[in-house]
């Protein structure tokens, strides 16, 4: 006598195959043949611990490759909630029945999933001391003139993190944002020739690009661009401006945006610039990067003001953006 319950689950399988014309007893003969899962195999960890290779036999740079790969996975992470965001959601049955895109976003998804992005922001802001403390800076100095010209400036997913979050045009570097009004229309492809990472790369007298940003044009340019347009009406800006009037004014989804702006363009910025001061500033010179920016006057975040959501913040809090920081950044480093 077959127990009620498992009977029950027999007939629920047998709709489930019979509605896509699959026959239900081939699959159960599949069942009695296959192997338990494993963990291992589950999250592929024999591939994921095979693909640290560090290029040079400091034992520290072991732990610069490692870093990054974590900070790529939390990169991934926030965008795929970016990405459902930007298409309102999943709309997926208890029984796993995949019903597609939700058609609109509810506040409440909005401010759920963004505060997800804001405690992987934040738990990288938390560890990057790993960075800072973490390696031997001798160490550090010689392992990295073999990693030439590649630098973390060429992570595509944080510039992805960029377009996902808010409209294109406030990416544009400071001095060409008059080109482009609010609500302009201009095609991305031509908004972002002037995105203000391509000018940190490019010397302002010349015009000449850095190789590392030659290279990162070459491989990403096309990617990140056609994922500008599909991203114009669903960026997370857009996706707030299509919220309610009353909704917009809910301080739990302001509040939720504004972290995301400092998050992104304060908080992460300044620990990873506060690395840069550790192992590249010295007493007489400093030492360049390795992607041939002008790391001192780029990387700190009240030169270059990046701003997701002006419209959220008062004129003084934009004027003193990431200053306080910075200067208690420099002051430390200066004591120590
Ligand atoms: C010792 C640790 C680090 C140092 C000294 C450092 C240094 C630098 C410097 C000097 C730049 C400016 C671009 C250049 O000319 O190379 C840069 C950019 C960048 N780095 Fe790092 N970095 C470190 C760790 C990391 C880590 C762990 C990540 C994680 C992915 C990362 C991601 C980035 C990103 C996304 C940029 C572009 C930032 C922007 O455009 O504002 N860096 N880094």
């Amino acid at each position: 006598m077959m127990d009620q319950e498992i009977n029950d689950r027999v007939e629920e399988l047998e709709r489930k195959y019979a509605t896509m014309g699959q026959d239900l007893k081939s699959y159960l003969d599949g069942l009695l043949i296959s192997n338990y899962l494993t963990y291992w195999d589950y999250i592929n960890l024999d591939t994921l611990l095979s693909l640290q290779k560090p290029r040079t036999d400091f034992p520290d740079e072991m732990i610069f490759v490692v870093y990054h790969q974590i900070t790529e996975l939390y990169f991934k992470l926030a965008l795929h909630e970016f990405h459902q965001l930007g298409h309102n959601g999943r709309n997926i049955l208890p029984n796993g029945e995949d019903l597609g895109w939700k058609k609109e976003l509810s506040k409440d998804l909005l401010v759920e999933r963004v505060q997800r992005i804001n405690q992987y922001f934040s738990a990288l802001t938390k560890s990057f001391d790993i960075m800072i403390q973490g390696m031997d800076k001798e160490q550090f100095l010689r392992f990295r003139m073999a990693l030439l010209p590649a630098s973390g400036f060429q992570s595509a997913q944080y510039r992805k993190i960029e377009v996902c979050s808010t409209d294109f045009r406030n990416l544009v570097s400071r001095n060409a944002r008059h080109l482009y009004p609010e609500n302009t229309t201009a095609p991305i492809a031509e908004m972002f020739e002037h995105i203000y990472w391509k000018q940190g790369a490019t010397e302002l007298s010349t015009g000449k690009k850095t190789l590392t940003l030659k290279q990162f044009e070459k491989k990403y340019s096309e990617e990140i661009i056609d994922l500008g347009e599909s991203f114009r009406e669903r960026n997370i800006w857009a996706k707030y401006k299509g919220l309610s009037t009353e909704d917009q004014q809910d301080p739990k989804v302001r509040q939720a945006l504004r972290q995301l702006d400092i998050n992104v363009n304060v908080n992460w910025p300044l620990v990873h610039y506060k690395s840069a001061v550790r192992y590249l500033q010295q007493d007489t010179n400093n030492v360049p990067a390795t992607g041939g920016t002008n790391w001192q006057k780029y990387l700190p975040p009240r030169f270059q003001k990046r701003i997701f959501y002006p419209e959220l913040w008062s004129e003084q809090e934009m004027e003193t953006w990431g200053k306080a920081w910075v200067e208690e950044v420099l002051a430390n480093e200066l004591r120590s």
